[in-house]
């Protein structure tokens, strides 16, 4: 059977009970969409009715308080959706008459309204053929038909998007992408997916390749470490003292002032003489140099050599250091 069947046929059967099920309504549609871009069924629920029974369509909505509006939404958090369907309200009732727009271009043009919830409210209320990718449909498509690369590249979700494209259901695109979302939801679940009774068991590639936990394939970004670097600025006459970086590190075999490193934002030698930060790809360096001023310099370890100032411009440095001298030589 063809993918949309399968699925819608599954939707017949195990669809969930929702307020806004069976709505066509594109306001309420709407409505329902915003509240679950970051809200779950459960809690939305008496949001949604609550929202609906105090501003029942666009005009009541638009010529509301936006206080009112903020308090009805109170509890839901991210409250730049409510300001945003108020502003999309007024917009609705001076640009496009009053009536909510039919064409998907238009819908998306809303304030608040991205790719998602444009699909949504144009294939639910206006049978137009986009499909609605949210997290859910990420999950069941990457599983039964294999894309294996990484979802947090746009280039795969618009392969994705693209499947969608392919297979939905162009006499019902509405139920299709509700459809693919409950079954992501309650079914294709993120963790232990209902495998052992799933329509898809036969044809799906994650089940058959052992993949359910792996797909879809989220890489996470690597952390930014922060690091903590105090550098000691000897000054004898004009001669001071630097070392060369070794190991694997960052900034291998250029120079630096006498360097520790420690774990978290501790001052081991009291209040540094400047501070700078350098964020780079993957680490945060948060630089404390103390400038001392010594009546004889300490002795030098192996690494380490004693220069004039001047010279120090002969040495290979990253960048924090020459931006310290270039506050030094402003003091
Ligand atoms: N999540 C967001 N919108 C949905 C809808 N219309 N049906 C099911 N789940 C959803």
């Amino acid at each position: 059977m063809a993918f949309a069947d399968t699925l819608i046929g599954w939707y017949e059967e195990h669809q969930r009970d929702l307020p806004w099920r069976g709505e066509t309504d594109p306001y309420k549609i709407w409505v329902s969409e915003i509240i679950l871009q970051q809200t779950r069924v459960q809690q939305g629920w008496d949001y949604y009715l609550q929202f609906i029974d105090n501003f029942p369509n666009v005009k009541a909505l638009a010529e509301a308080e936006e206080e009112k509006v903020l308090r009805v939404w109170q509890g839901l958090g991210y409250y730049s959706r409510a300001r945003n369907m108020h502003a999309a309200a007024q917009e609705i009732m001076s640009r496009h008459g009053g009536k909510f727009p039919k064409e998907y271009d238009n819908i998306l043009s809303l304030k608040g309204i991205g790719p998602y919830t444009a699909a949504a409210i144009a294939s639910i209320a206006f049978h137009l053929p986009y499909p609605a990718v949210d997290g859910n449909v990420i999950r069941i498509i990457s599983r039964i038909f294999g894309v294996c690369d990484d979802i947090s590249q746009p280039a795969v979700v618009k392969r994705i998007t693209g499947i969608c494209e392919t297979h939905i259901d162009r006499n019902n695109p509405g139920i299709f992408n509700q459809a693919a979302m409950d079954f992501g939801a309650t079914h294709c679940t993120p963790k232990n997916p209902k495998c052992n009774e799933c329509p898809f068991a036969t044809n799906c590639y994650a089940l058959k390749n052992q993949l359910t936990e792996v797909l879809p394939l989220k890489k996470k970004k690597t952390e930014q470490r922060h690091r903590f670097f105090h550098y000691t600025v000897y000054v004898f006459d004009d001669q001071t003292i630097i070392e060369r970086r070794t190991g694997s590190d960052i900034w291998k075999n250029m120079y630096q002032f006498p360097l520790v490193e420690t774990a978290g934002e501790d001052n081991p030698f009291g209040e540094p003489t400047v501070r700078l930060r350098e964020v780079l790809s993957h680490q945060i360096i948060h630089a404390d140099f103390y400038v001392k001023s010594v009546e004889n310099l300490p002795k030098t370890s192996d690494n380490q050599m004693v220069v004039a100032f001047p010279s120090l411009v002969k040495y290979p440095m990253p960048k924090i250091m020459t931006e310290f001298l270039k506050v030094l030589g402003q003091q």
